[in-house]
């Protein structure tokens, strides 16, 4: 995910960015850049690969203790529109002015034309270095720079914040936010800091503002002292917002303010997605769903048939892998749970590939049974979080997922860097054995590098959505019991949302193919029961409906999660959870992801449900992180 930094002040600029970036370093990326004022012209320094490149050109050039009031910004990015080339690094220079975004322009190509026809060349591939030829030419017309910025923010549409510099305004720093996160702080030496995250600046003050959405932010100095001045992007209107004191302690950073690790972990799950796509693409190479070569993707390529063994969550990640498998790369997959699996005599057809599913790595049913099929000569592959995990070491092969360490019990991050490595694997598959079109098979990929950042523009704790999901948790926490229900890939998402509710919040809940409800689980619905229904619009969509009228027709009380226009849906439900969706270039694709809009959502509910219930969200009773006994 991208990181952006900004500074102007009486600290050395590069020092700063350099610092505040490395800070960032784990939101994922690919390439980096700084721009900062010399003799009062704007440097730009950017490479791909890691931020030390950056600093080694900075110190080359002997500009890495710059000391001059003016400011600069820098910029992790991870590609998106464009490789991940050192002309698609940030910071990017439109005449005077420099700028790093952090999201998605998803009209770029309108802006695109637009400017070309009127003699605009952009020198990189990327969305984001448009938005500094729409400054450009608001200026023309006669706006301040401020002025312009807004201005042309209001052409873009898509979910994003910007952060610019320009030469004309030297000591001035403008951030706008519409999506990705944002925050801003005076520095107590005399200076602004502008970062998509405060732990790039809390070494420094821990006084924030978090840039609300639709806000336009400037730093600058106004009769020698520094200050930040707070507008309505869609009108021009100045703003009063207040800063928030951070009191994190020790312990606290350690979960980064959040009261729990289960919902920092939540929070941190579109950074995981780009940590396991690195992992699993080399995205140097022009094909949709890039595979890196390693040992585990031989293994599949060779594969017939799939058989998945997993326990838990990592079962549902699997019942889900078979969905797309199936229907992009057209090989067949078995799934079953791993105890199950181990002590019963299954018959494989030859060249099946056995695949076991674990973020820990250490599952004991899971592991024994791979321990079995490779006694046998069956090939195996583990899918894990943790290197040198058992599993890691004693498959034939691993493949794994980029999460990072998962303190809470609750699997949530570890769960869809799981899907997402399913989807890639079934995404590069289709495309190789020409299951899937190639034309497909690049929109589907180009949806999946677009849904971190489109995540992380509403998955954060000033979110309206958050303060939904926490209004429904407040009128249902006391009910006796849960039903999940969905179709498709949406069903195990109930399961998924059914097994966190157990297990955090201690309610019996039960999740269910849609359809199911009415061969025996019905009998259970009345008032006091709580129906999830899961029914993004997807094929699925209208029978999972049909199948909401049964059980509210029996007094149940209905939580909706589903498309935000969805308005038919919202009125059939008592409490709704809305789902916002990027705008899409072709629906039927982009319904395989609605998994990972809808997963946070059950996840939160169970959360704030758990926290209602006073439970020991992180350590639930019984519950082991590792389950190493069978
Ligand atoms: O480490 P694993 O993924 O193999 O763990 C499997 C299950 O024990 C695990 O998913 C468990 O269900 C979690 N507590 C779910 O949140």
């Amino acid at each position: 995910m991208c990181g952006i930094m900004g500074y102007a002040g009486n600290r050395s600029v590069p020092r700063v960015l350099l610092s505040g970036l490395k800070r960032l370093e784990y939101r994922g990326y690919d390439s980096a850049g700084v721009a900062y004022f010399v003799d009062g012209r704007l440097e730009i320094q950017k490479a791909e690969g890691k931020l030390c490149n950056v600093e080694k050109l900075l110190h080359d050039k002997g500009f890495d203790h710059v000391q001059n009031e003016n400011g600069g910004i820098g910029h992790t990015r991870w590609a998106t529109h464009g490789r991940p080339t050192t002309q698609n690094a940030h910071p990017h220079k439109t005449g005077p002015i420099a700028l790093v975004h952090n999201g998605i322009i998803e009209n770029y190509q309108d802006i695109k034309c637009e400017l070309l026809e009127k003699g605009h060349r952009p020198l990189s591939e990327t969305d984001s270095e448009l938005f500094g030829y729409l400054v450009l030419e608001e200026q023309k017309k006669g706006h301040s720079f401020v002025e312009a910025v807004r201005q042309s923010f209001l052409k873009v549409e898509g979910s994003c914040s910007v952060v610019l510099i320009s030469e004309e305004e030297p000591g001035m720093i403008v951030g706008i936010r519409n999506g990705s996160p944002l925050v801003v702080a005076l520095d107590p030496q005399g200076g602004v800091f502008f970062a998509s995250d405060a732990q790039a600046i809390i070494e420094y003050t821990n006084e924030v503002a978090f840039v609300e959405m639709g806000d336009l932010v400037v730093g600058h100095q106004v009769d020698g002292r520094y200050q930040l001045d707070f507008y309505d992007s869609l009108t021009g209107t100045k703003l009063d917002r207040t800063t928030t004191k951070l009191n994190w302690s020790v312990e606290s950073l350690d979960k980064q303010g959040y009261p729990h690790y289960m919902l920092k972990e939540i929070f941190e799950q579109p950074q995981s997605w780009i940590d396991t796509l690195n992992l699993l693409l080399d995205r140097a190479k022009q094909d949709p769903f890039p595979l890196a070569a390693q040992p585990s993707v031989e293994l599949l390529r060779r594969a017939k048939q799939l058989q998945i063994i997993a326990c838990g969550t990592s079962w549902h990640a699997a019942l889900l892998g078979k969905y797309w498998i199936e229907r992009w790369a057209k090989i067949t997959v078995q799934v079953e749970l791993a105890s199950e699996f181990r002590y019963r005599d299954p018959v494989l057809s030859p060249d099946t590939l056995v695949i076991g599913i674990s973020q820990s790595g250490e599952t004991a049913d899971t592991l024994g049974a791979i321990r079995e099929m490779r006694s046998r000569g069956i090939p195996t592959l583990g899918i894990c979080n943790v290197r040198g995990s058992s599993m890691a070491r004693e498959a034939d092969a691993a493949l794994f997922t980029a999460a990072g360490p998962e303190v809470g019990v609750a699997a949530t991050k570890t769960f869809t860097s799981q899907l997402l490595s399913l989807l890639v694997l079934a995404g590069a598959l289709g495309c190789e054995r020409k299951t899937l079109s190639l034309e497909s098979g690049r929109e589907l990929f180009d949806e999946v590098l677009r849904l971190p950042h489109f995540m992380d523009g509403y998955l954060h704790r000033s979110s309206q959505w958050l303060a939904q999901i926490d209004h429904v948790s407040k009128q249902v926490y006391r009910r006796k019991g849960f039903f999940f229900m969905g179709r498709g890939y949406s069903f195990p998402i109930a399961l998924e949302g059914a097994l966190k509710l157990k297990e955090i919040a201690y309610i019996n809940a039960e999740g269910y193919a849609a359809g199911e409800l009415k061969h025996g689980p019905i009998a259970m619905i009345d008032d006091e029961m709580v129906v999830v229904v899961l029914a993004p619009r997807d094929r699925w969509r209208e029978k999972t409906i049909s199948n909401l009228q049964e059980v509210k027709s029996r007094g149940a009380c209905i939580i909706g999660i589903g498309n935000s226009d969805d308005q038919a849906f919202e009125e059939m439900s008592d409490f709704w959870i809305p789902l916002n969706v990027p705008k899409q270039i072709r629906p039927e694709l982009f319904e395989a992801l609605y998994p990972f809009l809808l997963v946070p959502a059950v996840q939160l509910l169970s959360y704030q449900v758990a926290v209602l219930r006073g439970t020991d969200v992180d350590q639930p009773r019984n519950l082991a992180k590792s389950v190493t006994v069978e």
